[in-house]
């Protein structure tokens, strides 16, 4: 091998956008890692820069095109310098959506890939690295081969808690959303597939495991790899999961209303490293707009959804999404929406103006809400969902909660740790030597984001792996 192929290679990946972006990042560095590119923290002279895009509202979009213009002068001083040139790729659900456009409006991409052909990075740099600059490459295929059977079998990823993508894409189509259009039709991957990446991650230290997919609770796999047909739901793959020993936390992100069945209820109901938090978006309470947002389900199914979930295990809690100010909302609709928070209640949410997407039915719809008038909507729930917030966290006071210490703080022995609902708990007088730990906490403080906590005497349970 040439010495200039041998050599580390600096790669600088930027990450927008949703868990699956976080995941999908990772697993771009393990397809990468062989070329041998090693990631820095710094854009400044990389050899290769991967902005990992998220096309979800328009602002996170624009976000990439500033980014881009700060990239000009870093690969400008780069080649001035006198060095290998710097590859600009643009991956993610920006690039599919954009493609050549994206090429036309800014002249430094040397790449566009999209979510469903990073595997194919080493192809797509070893031609861009003969082209000497010359042959720009897109890559925005939905393949039929999947892309989970290229991936590297080794994941790099490790951590105390870490993701693993079970679901992708997703044919819901709902009227304001680009995911059906980016990440294309959904696909679920085999369960066996599913375990073993788990154990891997198990047997460097994960204890928690989020599942991640746009439509997580879509999951349909297949049971067996080579095929019986038997097809395991997100219920069974819970249980399999939960057989893993060292394996103690188990969450799965985004479901869909839709999608919660029986067997899913009652794995919250069974299995105890099942964490009893549920993000479950909503993003309406009218029935109306919910129609109209092509949900398919009503006010009434969620809160009944809901009260199963909580008669199978009365300490579960909920987040959610919420969009105010689709096209035609009303302010009797908002009012809908204010009502459901205060019937269900969250303790947790994220909520946003609605944002005319291009290519979705609601971006071409009448009746859209003017900007005061979403601001003005989005401030009045987000006031009432603040404080459902901080009425759970100062219920909190007092109890004591199972808490994975998974980093340092910013004071001299203090460490943090997540509950089982994922808020932030801080604690004194711990050391490094504790991280990965799951300590009993009695929570004495409680803020609008954060809980503070002290030891429980005798608690915890060790680490994994020292
Ligand atoms: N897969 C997830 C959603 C991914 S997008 C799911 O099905 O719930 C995350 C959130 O962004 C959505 O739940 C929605 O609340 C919000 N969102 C999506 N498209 C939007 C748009 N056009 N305008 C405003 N918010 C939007
Ligand atoms: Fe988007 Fe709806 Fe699919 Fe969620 S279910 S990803 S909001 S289309
Ligand atoms: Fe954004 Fe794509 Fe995720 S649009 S939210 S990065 S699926």
């Amino acid at each position: 091998m040439d010495r200039k192929e041998s050599a580390t290679k600096k790669l600088f990946v930027k990450t927008y956008g949703c868990q699956m972006n976080v995941y999908d990042s990772q697993r771009m560095q393990d397809v990468l890692a062989p070329l041998g590119y090693q990631s820095v923290d710094d854009p400044a002279g990389a050899d290769m820069v991967i902005l990992n895009t998220c096309h979800i509202r328009e602002k996170a979009s624009e976000k990439v095109f500033s980014d881009l213009g700060r990239l000009r002068k870093h690969k400008k001083a780069k080649e001035a310098n006198g060095s290998d040139r710097m590859i600009v790729a643009v991956a993610g659900c920006v690039a599919q959506a954009e493609g050549a456009e994206l090429m036309r409006r800014e002249p430094i991409v040397d790449m566009v890939f999209g979510p469903q052909t990073y595997h194919r990075l080493p192809e797509m740099v070893a031609r861009a690295n003969r082209a000497m600059g010359f042959d720009r490459i897109i890559d925005t295929d939905f393949p039929v081969e999947e892309k989970f059977d290229h991936l590297p079998d080794q994941v790099s990823q490790q951590g105390f808690s870490a993701f693993v993508a079970i679901q992708e894409g997703c044919d819901k189509f709902c009227t304001f959303c680009v995911v059906p259009y980016t990440r294309g039709a959904e696909y679920s991957r085999p369960g066996p597939d599913i375990l073993r990446e788990a154990r891997q991650l198990v047997a460097h230290g994960t204890r928690e495991i989020t599942l991640l997919g746009q439509n997580v609770n879509a999951y349909h796999g297949a049971g067996i790899a080579d095929g019986d047909g038997a097809e395991w739901s997100l219920g069974r793959l819970l249980r399999e999961l939960a057989k893993i020993d060292g394996l103690d936390r188990i969450r799965y992100t985004t479901s869909h209303p839709r999608d919660v069945d029986d067997d899913l209820i009652a794995a919250h109901r069974d299995v105890p490293k099942v964490m009893p938090f549920l993000h479950l978006p909503v993003q309406s309470g009218s029935d109306r707009v919910l129609q109209a947002m092509n949900r398919k389900h009503d006010g009434a199914d969620y809160r009944a959804i809901v009260e199963k979930l909580k008669a199978a295990n009365p300490g579960l809690a909920l987040s959610s999404d919420f969009i105010v100010g689709f096209p035609g909302e009303s302010d009797k609709d908002f009012e809908d929406t204010l009502q459901l928070v205060r019937d269900v209640t969250f303790i947790q949410a994220y909520s946003f103006k609605y944002s005319p997407r291009p290519g979705t039915p609601a971006s071409a719809m009448e009746l859209q809400v003017p900007e005061d008038v979403k601001a003005d909507r989005l401030a009045r729930l987000q006031a009432l969902l603040a404080e459902q917030q901080i009425a759970f966290n100062e219920a909190c006071i007092g109890q004591e909660m199972d808490v994975l210490l998974d980093r340092m703080g910013k004071y001299d022995g203090q460490l943090v740790g997540r509950s089982p609902y994922m808020q932030p708990v801080y604690v004194k007088g711990l050391s490094e030597a504790d991280l990965g730990r799951i300590v009993r906490l009695k929570i004495t403080e409680a803020r609008p984001n954060s809980l503070g906590g002290e030891l429980v005497e005798g608690s915890g349970s060790e680490r994994n792996v020292a």
